[in-house]
């Protein structure tokens, strides 16, 4: 039954940040109390290989919504076929100081300023370990914010390190607009030398583990056709399994004049729709099929999502979507991608 319609004006009655509290907790509580049923809302479409990986469907919850992996079980009764938890960093951190979560409702926009809170990498870890899930779960991860980017890598390995064993694959964000300097990681020589290290470590673990575990990059929508270019080649180069775009926008051309539209932060939802698709075109066109393109930004609808895996992606991924149509928009984005 869907009951988001009825639930969606209380929630927005609500501080943006309150009611996505308030919605984990019910997820989290609702699930533990089997008042869920398990994939209640899984939808059977062909699998899709990717990265090595059997998805049940191509459909992902992207990074963010459970930053500590707190609530895996009651989000896989929304029907995922993937679930992205994070983003983590080495040690806990509080984020900014609220308010920092925002909606562009006029846009069906969010604006966040979080700034990767969250419990740190070990805490996540215990969480992915009491989990019952057993389908595809990526973990994101990223750095502490007062790591300096020269030291950047440390934190990216150390994650990494924690999260192997435990991953069905990992994603590095570099694309976050909410920590200082993070995106300039994202430039070709700092990029570089960043693949460089985390295709290593990851062929070490491999041999550690007897396991591959995918990595993919997290890309923003705010790069030039010749900077997403040159970071496909890259990608290319290091031999990275995948690559996921994009992030939040630091643009408000799309919501000028509305309410919240100047709040500090990343913005997502139906405002970052096209830029993010447009990084996904030109991603394709370069890479050629080379590694697979997960398509996430704006999806607010089957239709939208039909429009990502047309300009290239293999998979997508929704968050600020799940905010004003609800958890059904995962039933309708798998039924649209058949
Ligand atoms: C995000 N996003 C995000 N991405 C990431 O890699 N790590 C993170 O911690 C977060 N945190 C986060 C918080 C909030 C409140 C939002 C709305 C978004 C970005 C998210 O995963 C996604 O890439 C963008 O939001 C674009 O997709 P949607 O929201 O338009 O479907």
């Amino acid at each position: 039954m869907n009951i988001y319609p009825i639930l969606k004006p209380l929630l927005f009655q609500l501080d943006a940040e309150v009611a996505h509290d308030v919605t984990l907790a019910s997820l989290k509580w609702a699930e533990r109390l089997h008042l869920l049923g398990a994939n209640t809302n899984q939808y059977h479409t062909t699998p899709r290989q990717v990265m090595g990986l059997t998805f049940p469907n191509a459909v992902g919850l992207a990074a963010g919504l459970d930053k500590n992996a707190a609530v895996i079980d009651g989000m896989a009764t929304l029907g995922f076929g993937f679930i992205e938890v994070g983003t983590v960093t080495p040690r806990p951190q509080p984020g900014n100081p609220r308010p920092r979560l925002f909606r562009v409702k006029q846009a069906q926009g969010i604006i966040n300023r979080f700034g990767f809170n969250n419990l740190g990498v070990d805490h996540l870890v215990e969480n992915v370990k009491s989990a019952k899930y057993k389908g595809v779960l990526g973990i994101n991860i990223g750095k502490n914010f007062d790591t300096p980017n020269e030291r950047a890598v440390d934190d990216y390995l150390h994650c990494m390190r924690k999260v192997y064993a435990h991953a069905s694959y990992i994603t590095v964000n570099i694309s976050s607009p909410n920590t200082k300097n993070l995106r300039a990681l994202q430039e070709k020589e700092a990029l570089s030398a960043l693949l460089a290290s985390l295709k290593f470590e990851q062929t070490k673990l491999t041999e550690q583990h007897s396991q591959y575990v995918p990595v993919a990059l997290k890309i923003a929508p705010d790069l030039t056709p010749t900077q997403v270019a040159e970071i496909a080649d890259l990608l290319m180069q290091h031999q990275i399994d995948g690559v996921i775009a994009t992030n939040t926008t630091l643009s408000r051309d799309a919501v000028q004049g509305m309410a919240h539209a100047e709040e500090t932060g990343g913005l997502s939802g139906a405002p970052v729709k096209h830029a993010s698709t447009a990084v996904i075109q030109q991603l394709s066109q370069r890479l050629q099929g080379a590694l697979p393109i997960i398509g996430v930004g704006g999806i607010m609808s089957g239709a939208d999502a039909v429009e990502k895996i047309a300009a290239g992606a293999s998979l997508v991924q929704l968050y600020s979507g799940l905010i004003y149509q609800g958890p059904k928009l995962v039933n309708d984005v798998c039924k649209s991608l058949g």
